[in-house]
């Protein structure tokens, strides 16, 4: 059964493995990490270093699985409550599994937490202009383009452009500052 579950500690093992094999897959997407960071010490620095700000709340991580199995990691970042209640996705799947609706449900997954339980009001996402498989996933499940941003991010070796996509809780009536739950 394919789904998503909060990381922990004791995913950095399996993690090590599942970033070591999708090293070159994500080498386009994402910035590259020292060697260091593809060993089961070094996921557990990295692990460790997410729960703490998880603990803070600044952010939630889980983890994709299929089963025990793990597929992926999807992120809300950046979380602020106050007058913003907005987020920030990443995530990213095992190229094994790409094209097959994994990212599709586990973003729905996200979506259900963030606006049902966290009450936040905006997420957002930032896709590279060259990546025509995330535009297509976010635009899928109901994200809307809100600008560009240049120079976004540094990945394999320059400074890439991403297309901003939003999408507000469905509980939006310009008017509540939270949902009436
Ligand atoms: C982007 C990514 C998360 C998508 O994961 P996934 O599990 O394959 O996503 P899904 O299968 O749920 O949906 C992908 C959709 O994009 C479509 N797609 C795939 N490649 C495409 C392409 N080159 N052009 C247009 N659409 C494309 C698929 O057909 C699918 O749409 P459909 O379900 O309507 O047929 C995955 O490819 C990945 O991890 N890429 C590397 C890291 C990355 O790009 N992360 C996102 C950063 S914003």
């Amino acid at each position: 059964m394919i789904g998503i579950r909060p990381l922990t500690a004791a995913d950095a093992p399996a993690l090590a493995g599942l970033y070591r094999e999708n090293r070159e897959h994500l080498r386009a997407w994402e910035p590259d990490e020292p060697d260091d960071f593809y060993t089961p010490e070094g996921q557990r620095a990295a692990v460790e270093t997410t729960l703490r700000e998880s603990r803070s709340g600044r952010l939630l991580a889980w983890l994709i699985v299929d089963g025990d199995r793990p597929l992926g990691r999807v992120n809300l970042n950046h979380i602020t409550m106050g007058p913003l209640r907005a987020g920030e996705i990443g995530l990213w799947v095992d190229q094994g599994h790409v094209g097959r609706g994994v990212a599709s449900r586990s973003l729905r997954s996200v979506l259900g937490i963030a606006f049902d339980e966290l009450g936040l009001h905006r997420l957002t996402a930032f896709v590279r202009t060259d990546n025509l498989a995330s535009q297509h996933l976010f635009e899928r499940i109901g994200f809307r383009r809100f600008g560009l941003s240049d120079g976004h991010v540094y990945v394999n070796g320059r400074w890439r452009d991403a297309i901003g996509y939003q999408c507000l809780a469905p509980w939006h009536d310009d008017v509540l500052l939270s949902p009436e739950f």
